[in-house]
Order: C-alpha cells, then structure tokens, then sequence
C-alpha cells in the first residue's frame, strides 16, 4: 500500500544579525551597486558567535511543528540537511532531537550543499509513502558564515545563515494541505565548481591547510551560474511534463542563489517572473536552508493559499554539481 504524503507545515529561523551591503564595503573592496547588479542581495543575516547550526534548525523546527500541529514524541526521524553542521559527527540532527524532545525519532544529516533539503525531502517522503513513519521533520540549515573567507569578496557578498524546516505526514493529517508528488534528483559531478577543499579525508585539517584557506568555501562564480541557470530549467520543465505542463504551475520556489539566475530561468521558460519566489534580496544565498526558508515566507504572503490546486515546483541546484526537485499540489 502507498500512503499519500503531505506537507503539514513550515517554519523557518533567520538569526536577527543583519549584514548590508554597506556593512561588507567596509571589509572588501566591493559596493552595495556592484552587488545588487549583479545579485540583487541587499542584505543577509549572520548567526551569533553563541549560534550554531543546531540552534538556528531548532527554531525552525519548533515552528514547523507548531504550524503542522504535530508533537515533538510523533516525529519518528529527523533528517538535518546541511553543508555547515555542528561538527562532522555526531549529527547534528541528534542535537535538534535532543533540543525538541523527539524521543521517539532517530535522526541523521544529508550532505549535499544547496541540494540537500529538496534530497531529504525526497529521502523522508519514502518513509511516509510506504507507512514506516507517521511524521518525518525535515531541516535545512547554514551557519556559512563560519566557512566564510572574508577576504574574499566573490564569495562573501553571497552568503547567509538560517534554517527551514517542513513536517511531512500523511496528507490526510494535513487538514487539505499540500500533496507531494513527484520528484527528481541528479548530479554533474565537477569537485571544484563549489567546494570547501579542507577538513576531510583528501585534505585533513592541519597548519597547512589552514594557512591556505582551504577550509574556506571557494567557488568558480561563472562556472556555477551557467550551470544553475541551465540545470534550473531543464528541472523545471521536468518537473511538470507529466503533470499538465507549464500552465498547471502555480508558483516555482528555487533555491535562492542570485536574482540574475531567477531572471535568466524564467527568461528562457518563456514564464512570467511573478512565478518564481525570491527572497533572496533579505537573506542571500543561504544554500540547503533556501528553499524550506522561502517556503515559508510564501506560505505567510499568502502564495500558496491563492493558488489551490496548482503545482508548486521545489528545485534546487548547487555544489556537487547536484540538482533536484520535488513537486507539490496546493
Ligand atoms: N565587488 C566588486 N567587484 C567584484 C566582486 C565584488 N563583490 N566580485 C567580483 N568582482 C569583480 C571581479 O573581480 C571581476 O573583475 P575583473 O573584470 O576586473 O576581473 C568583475 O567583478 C566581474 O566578475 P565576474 O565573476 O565576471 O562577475 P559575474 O557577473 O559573473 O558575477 C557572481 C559574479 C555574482 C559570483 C556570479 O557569477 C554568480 O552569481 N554566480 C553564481 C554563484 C553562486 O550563487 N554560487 C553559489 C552556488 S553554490 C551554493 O549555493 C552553496
């Protein structure tokens, strides 16, 4: 037997430090004009030093729960899907069980940068559709700060911390929620696109690595938006083939990387821009956290409740070179 698997509810958490563009001309040589051209980021938010991954994905999940109407005791597995976890192991999705109080959940982390909440998506609306859990917390969070090279102004201008989080049940617990689907994921592999080099087997962390910065994300900025720009529109048109095509889509929610690359996709889909959500003017790219985050600043503009029974795209795209999506209806 399949179960169909809804979204109960969202939540998101931005920690309440703002950085401007202005705040970051006064540490590398750039401008708020150059970065809003180019980007259209105007600010981002940065966690505290007393903040990390774990706090910001608690939060966020508190209010995921609260919106789903679901118990801390119900949710039986919590995936944390992030690039910036509290430390390489244990996960940092036992921190958040622990915090919450999901005694009867297990729990793990998803590596896969910008792709990863729309895979842990993925991952957890199995475990639904086929009856092994009644409710899975899925969490995307960044602290990217702290892999941050502020000296670096091709990376640093880009980047934020938050967290996102979506409560997946049945769909008959979600009081006419939202349906998932379908959904897709693939790679390109190309390592030095978007990589943090150091830390891990290939380059362990030592004086050396750490005086050449490679603990530090670094990333080959054309390379990358070329790609997402292609990858973003090859999904979206994957996305809805066997579901009615374009004109069923209500609303697509990218992974929040530049405005330039929204633009580019919807240019290309022949889609009007109002399509796609962006919020990536307050909070920059703030990788596998984006999508949960921008989820739930539609749910509050109301773009979900005006658009009932229309496909809601998810897709995502990023370091690996990974993309994916998954597919709603309203
Ligand atoms: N301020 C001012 N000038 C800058 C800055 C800056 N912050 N950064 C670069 N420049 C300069 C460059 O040095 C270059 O100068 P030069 O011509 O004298 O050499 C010039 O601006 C143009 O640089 P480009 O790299 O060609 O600029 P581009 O228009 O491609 O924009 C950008 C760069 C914004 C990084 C763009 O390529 C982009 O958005 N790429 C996608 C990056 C991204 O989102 N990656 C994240 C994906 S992975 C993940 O989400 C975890």
């Amino acid at each position: 037997m399949t179960i169909r698997v809804g979204v109960a509810g969202i939540g998101s958490y931005l920690p309440e430090r703002t950085v401007t563009n202005h705040d970051l001309e006064k540490v590398v040589d750039t401008s708020d004009e150059w970065i809003v051209q180019r980007t259209g980021i105007r600010e981002r938010r940065i966690a505290s030093d007393e903040q990390c991954s774990s706090d910001l994905a608690t939060e966020a999940s508190r209010m995921a729960l609260e919106d789903a109407g679901v118990d801390a005791e119900e949710i039986g597995l919590v995936i944390v899907a992030t690039a910036t976890p509290d430390q390489q192991f244990p996960a940092t999705a036992l921190r958040v069980i622990e915090n919450l109080g999901c005694s009867n959940a297990g729990g793990w982390d998803l590596s896969a940068a910008c792709s990863g909440f729309v895979f842990a998506v993925q991952a957890a609306a199995q475990y639904v559709r086929t009856g092994s859990m009644g409710a899975v917390l899925v969490i995307g969070v960044e602290t990217l700060s702290r892999i941050m090279n502020y000296e670096d102004r091709t990376t640093c201008i880009l980047f934020g911390d938050g967290a996102g989080a979506v409560v997946l049940t049945p769909h008959d617990r979600t009081d006419g929620g939202m349906e998932y689907l379908a959904a897709y994921m693939g790679s390109a592999p190309d390592r030095d696109a978007i990589i943090q080099p150091g830390g891990g087997s290939r380059i362990p962390a030592s004086h050396e690595s750490i005086d050449s910065g490679a603990h530090f994300l670094q990333m080959d900025g054309r390379r990358t938006f070329k790609f997402a720009v292609r990858t973003f529109t090859d999904l979206v048109r994957r996305s809805v083939a066997d579901h009615g095509g374009a004109s069923e889509l209500g609303i697509v929610v990218p992974h929040q990387m530049n405005q330039r690359i929204i633009e580019a996709a919807a240019e290309r889909l022949e889609l009007p821009i109002e399509l796609f959500f962006s919020n990536v003017a307050s909070f920059g790219n703030t990788s596998a956290a984006s999508i949960p985050i921008a989820m739930r600043d539609a749910k509050e503009a109301g773009r979900f409740a005006a658009i009932r029974g229309k496909l809601a795209c998810m897709c995502a795209f990023g370091s690996g070179l990974s993309f994916g999506y998954f597919l709603l209806r309203v």
